[in-house]
């Protein structure tokens, strides 16, 4: 609305010129100066009543409504009204859209009406370092909801901009920038559930008798029958328009229909054409539901370059933890590996707890610093391994281990074990 009338009010300039220049040129200076006042006022009033100024006063409203503690009430009252930012340039993110979804990182807002409510994902990112465009795209310095979002009302992207914000079901395209191990085939991630379904069916992990990488290759793995995969995610609308037919795609063409009905029907999106020495798609029909096709398109959006630094790219736990935690699920594993450990003798719990594998092994399993004893008990009876362990000093390496210092019960339990090794 206001640009219309700051575009009439320069039309209006300009056949003032036009008309009056050699006719009434006080009459033209009149019109010029009062146009230069009302578009003065008009980018006052426009910045004055901008759209997130109203989210932040409702915002302040619904918080005054809630808060009955006086002190604190005072500090909301006094909150500025300006724009709020987070920048961070290794993520090469400059978001403003906490100016109006203020409610982020408040979990009194849970049920509130967007832009207000509490986000779900809060807990375990850390908004005000990573910003909002590295999950859901859209054009993170726009301070209007239809340029910020990068879509029209009706969902369709706005021009100029590439990466329009993601629809909510599709915002998992973002996990594996950072979870990159949602790409490893054993890895599932609370949240990223569609990620992990649409992998395990490329890579033949489903009950489908599925495998993609017999004729495409995704990073690395896989035939050349097919395009390669790997940087699908990559193209921008326009130039995936110039490489694709479109055509064959019903309703609104673009990238998303476009491999979204590939999946339902491959033949029918890529028929071939004769005319150009095209041959029709060998890609089969696999029989997908909507969900299925819709969750492979998501996943083939994620498949990208990725740029993210290592510093932001999750890891269980900081590398200095990890470690020691490394240990630990080492031992963890090594118990998993016998499904019934409870039920072991238990000396042989305590070989394992106790860390001797890390040096010795049995039947296999286990380090090889120290001597292998799957028939220890052939060469030392109990009262010989007792003795042993009674004095750890008798091996230097035994000292190293603190837990050889066992009571007499242990020393038993694992003496009779080993003599059992025959
Ligand atoms: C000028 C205020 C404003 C800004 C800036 C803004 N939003 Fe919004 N956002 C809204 C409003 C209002 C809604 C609810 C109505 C709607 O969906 O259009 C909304 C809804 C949303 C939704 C839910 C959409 C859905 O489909 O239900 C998401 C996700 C979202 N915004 C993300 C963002 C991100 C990411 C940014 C920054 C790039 C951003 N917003 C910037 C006002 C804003
Ligand atoms: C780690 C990724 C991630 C980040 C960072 C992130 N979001 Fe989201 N956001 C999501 C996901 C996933 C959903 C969809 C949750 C669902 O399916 O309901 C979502 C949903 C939303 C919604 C819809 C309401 C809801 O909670 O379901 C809004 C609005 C929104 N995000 C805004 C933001 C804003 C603003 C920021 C920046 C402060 C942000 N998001 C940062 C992942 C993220
Ligand atoms: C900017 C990088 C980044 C993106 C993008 C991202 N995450 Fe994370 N995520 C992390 C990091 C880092 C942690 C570990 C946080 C911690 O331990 O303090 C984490 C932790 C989590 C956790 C906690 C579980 C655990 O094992 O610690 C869940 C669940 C999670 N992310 C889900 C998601 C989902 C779902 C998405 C996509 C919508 C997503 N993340 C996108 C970086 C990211
Ligand atoms: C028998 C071989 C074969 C199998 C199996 C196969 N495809 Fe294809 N796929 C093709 C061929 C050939 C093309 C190129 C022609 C076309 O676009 O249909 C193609 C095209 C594609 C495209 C479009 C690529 C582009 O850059 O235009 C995507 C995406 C795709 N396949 C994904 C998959 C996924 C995911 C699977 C597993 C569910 C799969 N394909 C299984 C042969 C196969
Ligand atoms: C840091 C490495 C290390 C750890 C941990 C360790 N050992 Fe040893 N162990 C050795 C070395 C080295 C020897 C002496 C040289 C050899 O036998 O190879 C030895 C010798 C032995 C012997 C004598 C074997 C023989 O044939 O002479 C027994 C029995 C034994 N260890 C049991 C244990 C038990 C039980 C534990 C766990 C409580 C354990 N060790 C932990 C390194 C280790």
């Amino acid at each position: 609305m206001i640009e219309k009338v700051v575009a009439g009010i320069l039309i209006v300039n300009l056949l003032g010129f036009i008309f009056l220049w050699n006719r009434n040129q006080n009459l033209l200076y009149a019109i010029f100066a009062v146009s230069l006042l009302a578009l003065f006022g008009f980018t006052v009033v426009k910045e004055f009543t901008a759209e997130w100024r109203g989210y932040q006063s409702t915002y302040i409203h619904m918080q005054l409504e809630k808060e009955k503690d006086p002190e604190v009430l005072k500090v909301i009252e006094s909150t500025p009204i300006r724009i709020y930012q987070i920048w961070n340039a290794e993520l090469g993110v400059t978001d403003r859209c906490i100016t109006c979804h203020l409610a982020v990182d408040n979990p009194s807002f849970k049920d509130a009406p967007e832009p207000f409510r509490y986000h779900s994902a809060a807990r375990e990112h850390e908004f005000a370092k990573v910003g909002c465009t590295i999950c859901h795209q859209g054009q993170g310095r726009a301070t209007e909801t239809e340029h910020a979002h990068a879509r029209e009302k009706d969902g369709t992207p706005i021009e100029h901009w590439d990466f329009p914000m993601w629809p909510l079901n599709m915002v998992q395209v973002s996990c594996p920038k950072c979870h990159i191990q949602l790409y490893e085939k054993d890895y599932n991630l609370k949240g990223a559930e569609m990620m992990t379904t649409a992998r395990d069916v490329t890579l033949g992990k489903n009950d489908m008798g599925i495998e993609c990488t017999v004729c495409h290759t995704i990073k690395g793995v896989g035939e050349v029958l097919a395009p390669d995969l790997t940087e699908y995610g990559d193209k921008t609308e326009h130039e995936f328009e110039q490489s694709h037919v479109m055509k064959y795609v019903q309703g609104k063409k673009n990238m998303y229909e476009w491999t979204y009905q590939h999946f339902i029907d491959p033949p029918k999106i890529t028929p071939g054409d004769p005319a150009i020495h095209m041959e029709p798609t060998i890609m089969p029909v696999f029989g997908f539901t909507p969900e299925q096709s819709h969750a492979l398109t998501a996943y083939m959006f994620s498949l990208r370059v990725n740029n993210t630094p290592v510093k932001y790219v999750y890891a269980p736990l900081p590398p200095k933890q990890k470690v020691a935690a490394a240990r630990v699920s080492f031992i963890v594993d090594y118990e998993k590996q016998f499904a019934n450990f409870d039920q072991l003798p238990p000396g042989q719990q305590l070989f394992i707890r106790a860390n001797c594998w890390f040096c010795h092994s049995i039947n296999g399993m286990g380090g090889k610093i120290g001597k292998d004893l799957t028939h220890v008990g052939q060469k030392m009876d109990k009262k010989a391994l007792e003795a042993l362990f009674a004095t750890p000093g008798k091996i230097p390496r035994h000292q190293l281990g603190t837990k050889l210092s066992f009571t007499p019960e242990q020393t038993d339990e694992i003496s009779a074990y080993l003599a059992s090794l025959k």
